[in-house]
């Protein structure tokens, strides 16, 4: 069975759609590229999809090996995050919080694993900073460290790349690829359509109309293979 499958599937808000007809499977160790307009659905999507909020019709179906647990979710960068009182430690660490289950504190295992997250995403000796005062790019790296300790089975990143610079960015891609070659499913959500969509093997175009279709299919359709591939 597929890791999540979305048949007919319509997201949205109060019952109004902002994007339907939305139909595809994902299978363990996928990497999906989710691309498309500002405006067009896809963060309602992901937000569907690690449900945070209930479809409007149609519906998602998950493998039973996959527990929300599980999932390790990027949320796009908010305005809302400047006042966040936690310190990085906290952020990161947090993401272990599902693992914990009803225990009141992280055990070693959990601490290594924040720590281990905190030092690749170039973070150490910031670990007692204020989440709220630090600048975008570095924002962005702490909840992508906190993603990384939540994730066992499937990582659903809404622009992880954004603000960050150049070479961050392209640090980033290689963690997740890294990431994926161990056999996580990986859910982007990216406008830099030339570095993301290299690293996937499928892509759902939102632009009006919904097109799923594997990474070499997409690449032909456009004629952009040679720009992508070399
Ligand atoms: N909480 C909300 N309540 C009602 N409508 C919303 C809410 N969040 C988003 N929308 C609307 O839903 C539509 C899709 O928004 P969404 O955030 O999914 O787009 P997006 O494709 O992620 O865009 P972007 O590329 O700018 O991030 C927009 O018209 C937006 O105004
Ligand atoms: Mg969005």
């Amino acid at each position: 069975m597929a890791l999540i499958s979305c048949k007919d599937l319509a997201v949205g808000y109060d019952n109004a759609a902002v994007a339907e007809n939305i139909t595809f499977e994902l299978n363990e160790g996928d990497y999906l590229v989710v691309i498309g307009e500002n405006g067009s659905g896809k963060s309602t999507l992901i937000k569907t999809l690690c449900g945070l909020i209930k479809p409007v019709s149609g519906n998602v179906s998950y493998d039973d090996g996959l527990k929300k647990t599980c999932v390790g979710y990027l949320p796009q960068a908010s305005e809302d995050q400047k006042d966040f009182p936690a310190s990085v430690w906290e952020v990161v660490v947090s993401g272990c919080l599902s693992s914990c289950g009803l225990r009141p504190f992280y055990n070693k295992k959990e601490k290594a694993l924040a720590r281990e997250n905190i030092e690749k995403m170039g973070l150490k000796g910031m670990e007692k900073r204020r989440f709220g005062e630090l600048s975008g790019g570095q924002k962005q790296r702490v909840l992508l460290a906190r993603a990384l300790c939540a994730t066992q089975k499937l990582l659903v990143l809404d622009e992880p790349v954004s603000g960050l610079d150049p070479k961050v960015t392209a640090e980033t891609y290689e963690i997740v690829k890294r990431l994926n070659d161990e056999g996580v499913t990986v859910i982007m959500i990216s406008h830099d359509l030339t570095s993301a969509v290299g690293y996937s093997d499928h892509v759902l175009v939102m632009d009006g109309t919904i097109r799923f279709c594997t990474t070499k299919e997409y690449l032909e359709t456009f004629n952009l293979k040679e720009k992508y591939n070399g």
